[in-house]
């Protein structure tokens, strides 16, 4: 029987207990950093299977290995984030949040499910392959700083040291038995950025007596779009979008002050730091123009998402031996941020999505949504695919 064959049919036996291992962390979804039994759960699993994992890492985090012969040959790591977010779950589902106001609305249970399968299906294997696999169970993909940049403090990329990391994310826009690819950039960095604007309040009708911190936000807004269009190579992406402006005068009032805040994303890290220098400069000096004092702070994020382009072709290529060419979707540049980024911007990685959108079950809510659900049947593509990718990456590479 070929590898291929043997890891689709321990995928198939498996996948009720990867439907079984999702349920329950869907039914008992925890914060960022506050994974505690979520970690206690996967753990116990791991044990389950014969794996003893390292405990504690990043607070919440596990990591473990499972050796195959010749356990130096290569190291892969293989990446599932494991918390929750805080919304009140709306689905009518048997395995429904039992912690009220935090939900798995991000696939987060998905992908430690599958990682736990992928495990399983591994271990199974262990004497079919060389090299070794890291498995790495982050907590607090959804809270900056992000829990991958503090397994990375921490170590999680050495010891033994990672030749190329892998993640998978669930995808509610590509049909379930698809599988997303891009090379290259794929995600955006992600910085919030924090203006305080203070002018001087007044009476509406006389202007003339106040520094209307409005007027002058209003100005710094529209400028600094000017930024995004004017000094920065338009074959690049970059996106700065304020959501938040807070003015608390009335229709006779001007305020003291106007409170406003964005986010300012891109692709590449030097236009990151410049762009952010040129945002506040701008900002400072504008306001200085207008006879207002400028606050400025920024609260630096995720780094942007890179997929090294020939790692992420032999993924593409080991894909479509598993699910057939058909199925592999490529994926548009997407401005949204993850902290997987943190370990792209140091090893080898590759970052792609499972297709878990059924149309015709009504299956088509977004993550980060109230509603949000999957296609079960990605539980059993999910881990014997990862699985095949990666045996296959340790044995060809
Ligand atoms: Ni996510």
């Amino acid at each position: 029987m070929s590898i291929l064959e043997k890891i689709k049919n321990l995928a198939k036996e498996n996948s009720a207990n990867t439907v079984k291992l999702r349920r329950h962390l869907h039914e008992n979804p925890e914060l960022s950093f506050c994974e505690f039994e979520t970690a206690q759960y996967i753990a116990a699993e791991l044990r389950a299977i014969g794996i003893e994992p390292q405990e504690g890492v990043a607070g919440t985090g596990l990591v473990a290995l499972i050796k195959g012969k010749n356990p130096e040959k290569r190291v892969v790591a293989l990446r599932a984030d494991i918390d929750a977010l805080p919304i009140v779950e709306q689905n009518d589902v048997s395995y429904k949040s039992k912690n009220e106001g935090v939900m798995h609305a991000c696939g987060h249970d998905v992908h430690t499910a599958s990682l736990l399968g992928v495990a399983r299906i591994l271990y199974a294997l262990k004497d079919e392959f060389e090299g070794t696999i890291k498995l790495i169970f982050q907590p607090a993909e959804e809270k900056a700083p992000g829990g991958a940049s503090v397994m990375i403090a921490e170590g999680v990329l050495e010891n033994p040291n990672v030749n190329a990391i892998i993640g998978q994310h669930v995808a509610p826009n590509i049909p379930v038995g698809k599988i997303g690819f891009r090379e290259g950039m794929y995600m955006a960095s992600t910085d919030e950025v924090y203006i305080k604007i203070i002018g001087k309040g007044g009476h509406g009708a006389a202007p003339h007596q106040s520094i209307d911190p409005i007027l002058v936000a209003s100005h710094i807004i529209v400028a600094l779009q000017q930024i995004i269009s004017r000094n920065r190579n338009p074959a690049f992406p970059s996106v700065l979008t304020f959501g938040k402006f807070i003015a608390e005068g009335a229709t006779n009032i001007i305020p003291n002050e106007v409170y406003i805040e964005g986010t300012f994303r891109c692709m590449d890290e030097n236009w990151r730091a410049e762009g952010l220098e040129k945002i506040q400069k701008m900002a400072e000096g504008m306001a200085e123009a207008m006879g207002a004092k400028c606050e400025f702070w920024i609260v630096k994020g995720y780094p942007f998402l890179q997929n090294d382009p020939n790692l992420t072709k032999q993924m593409k290529a080991y894909a479509s031996e598993y699910v057939g060419a058909e199925n592999i979707v490529n994926l548009d540049l997407w401005m949204g941020g993850e902290d997987f980024a943190f370990y792209s911007q140091k090893v080898d990685a590759c970052f792609y999505r499972l297709g878990t959108r059924n149309e015709e079950q009504g299956i088509t809510s977004g993550v980060h949504t109230p509603t949000f659900n999957i296609d079960e049947n990605s539980l059993e593509i999910g881990p014997g695919l990862m699985a095949y990718m990666a045996m296959r990456n340790l044995e060809n590479s």
